[in-house]
């Protein structure tokens, strides 16, 4: 049983990454939404209940994935979870330093191996912090975010305004 990990903030989950999670899907038999619970970055907008809730509402069709949180390095909750592999998407060149050397820290860590997909030219500029910058100062992000997210998004910077 192939098992790989999709891992990343997802705050909050865009159509790139349900990209990457769908066709990740189709190549393993399991594949585990690793939410991250102390992303080093910005301070989250979602809560991690929320980040999740997101994550689950958007993907009813695809019976062999879940859910679950992770902290610390991830290459230890790869081994306690049995996963063979990690899964990243790759938008544009600018991705692919970053990712590669994190790809082989991980390798070389756990020896684990990374997979990389080609993101799908439509959300090639895709990414959840332009979302959300987007969002907040009330561009039109419909067509980059699940229709849940996009409400949840309204209802967050309106409340925040308000
Ligand atoms: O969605 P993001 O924020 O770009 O995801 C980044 C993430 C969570 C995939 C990355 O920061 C990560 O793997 N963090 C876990 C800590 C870790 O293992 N660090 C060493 C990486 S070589």
């Amino acid at each position: 049983m192939a098992i790989a990990l999709c891992p990343g903030s997802f705050d909050p989950v865009t159509l790139g990454h349900l990209d990457i999670i769908e066709r990740s899907a189709r190549h393993f038999d399991e594949v585990i939404i690793a939410v991250i619970r102390n992303p080093q970055k910005t301070q989250s907008l979602f809560s991690l209940e929320e980040r999740q809730e997101m994550l689950k509402e958007a993907l009813p069709h695809v019976g062999n994935v879940r859910i679950e949180f992770f902290k610390g390095l991830l290459v230890e909750f790869a081994k306690e979870h049995g996963a063979d592999a990690i899964v990243k998407g790759l938008r544009a060149v600018s991705d692919f330093d970053y990712e590669l050397q994190m790809a082989q820290m991980n390798q070389k860590l756990a020896g684990i191996d990374t997979f990389f997909l080609s993101t799908s030219p439509q959300y090639s500029f895709l990414s959840s912090s332009l979302v959300r910058e987007v969002a907040r100062f009330g561009g039109d992000v419909s067509g980059m975010v699940p229709k849940h997210v996009h409400d949840r998004l309204i209802e967050r910077f309106r409340a925040e305004g308000a």
